[in-house]
């Protein structure tokens, strides 16, 4: 029997509640299809600070390497966020597992589900047939750059962005063959007219460019870019870019189709990869029963086709979409849903 070894980081706030429902569909797919999953948990966060001291411990990193996947759940606690002299914070825990498990690219797929389109704060015409995949440089830029800190008497502070051309190389190689698989269509978004990294992406790219003659390569200022995908996010299907325009253009992409509580991420890295929905930890709703587990589930169907699990991967995204079609939704979908967390998962499983 095919056994995978899947970490498994349930994090903080809603995180334990949703990764226990990917959990229950992913027992349920390996039931049906004779194979196996050793799930074993560890901790990340602000749950980690509390136990070690550390938001990304050792002994959830030997996990995480030894593991065939990971599956995140949220990070995050409200007693950090408006404290900006915490020593630790849970999001160091994030950034610290990106760059030790070198996990270069964040792969955020944006599609509609037309049971939903009236949720999308955009006309429905607009978002009608959306469906492009953003790719997020992960481990270079503003975020890891240095030198970055204060000057002597605490009144300047500095960020450095630094690009190596090795880093925009190994995502732009990714890009393409996300686009190959796809509509054959790549549009890389910088500040090419600003700044001197955002130069070297978009030389970088015109090279790469003439490898891949069947895909029609694009590039877009990020103001621009901000404006376009709610302008017309029809006209996308792959974005490539840095990583803190990624970060900001992410957010802004997952409104678009109304339906934040079901984007699904992965992020691909040189050791593991690993797979979480892009929301975050709602601590307000914690222990709750009330917090959408598809972003979770739509994750767990990333992971699968990570494993080359695809037949299983489509079982799992056709019950979970199922689930949409038949209105058995959390409250953030349906005002007057009788159903919680674990419904919806439970019929997910049901499905499969
Ligand atoms: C994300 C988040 C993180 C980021 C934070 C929590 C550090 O916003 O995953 O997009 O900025 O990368
Ligand atoms: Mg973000």
């Amino acid at each position: 029997m095919k056994k995978y070894k899947i970490a498994v980081l349930p994090g903080d706030g809603i995180g334990p509640e949703i990764i226990n429902e990917a959990l229950k569909v992913l027992e349920k797919t390996a039931q049906k299809s004779g194979i196996s999953f050793d799930f074993t948990f560890g901790q990340v966060g602000s749950s980690a600070i509390d136990s070690d001291g550390n938001p990304y411990p050792d002994s959830t990193h030997e996990l995480c390497i030894n593991s065939d996947a990971v599956l995140f759940g949220a990070i995050g606690d409200p007693k950090y966020d408006n404290d900006p002299s915490a020593k630790v914070r849970p999001e160091q825990g994030l950034l610290a597992m990106r760059k030790k498990l070198g996990m270069y690219a964040n792969v955020r797929p944006v599609r509609t589900f037309s049971s939903l389109a009236e949720k999308s704060p955009l006309r429905t015409e607009i978002v009608k047939g959306v469906d492009f995949v953003v790719i997020r440089e992960l481990t270079g830029g503003i975020y890891f750059g240095e030198p970055r800190g204060r000057s002597e008497n605490g009144d300047v502070a500095f960020d450095t962005c630094v690009y190596s051309r090795f880093e925009i190389t190994r995502i732009l190689d990714l890009a393409y063959k996300m686009a190959e698989s796809r509509n054959r269509k790549l549009t890389v978004v910088d500040k090419a007219n600003v700044l001197a990294t955002s130069r070297l992406w978009r030389e970088t790219a015109k090279e790469h460019a003439s490898g891949y003659p069947g895909i029609s390569t694009g590039f877009m200022f990020v103001d621009n870019a901000a404006m376009k995908l709610i302008q017309c996010p029809g006209d996308f299907d792959v974005i490539v870019t840095e990583n803190m325009f990624g970060d900001i253009l992410t957010d802004e992409a997952s409104v678009i189709t109304g339906s934040l509580g079901l984007l699904p991420s992965a992020s691909i890295g040189e050791k593991v990869s690993l797979f979480e929905p892009i929301h975050g930890s709602y601590p307000q709703a914690a222990g709750m029963n009330i917090a959408n587990p598809l972003g979770t589930v739509f994750s767990a169907v990333m992971l699968l086709e990570h494993l080359g699990l695809a037949d299983e991967a489509k079982a799992l995204d056709r019950a979970a979409e199922l689930s949409l079609e038949k209105g058995i939704v959390t409250k953030d979908l349906d005002r007057d849903s009788k159903y919680g967390t674990s419904d919806v998962g439970d019929f997910i499983r049901d499905n499969i």
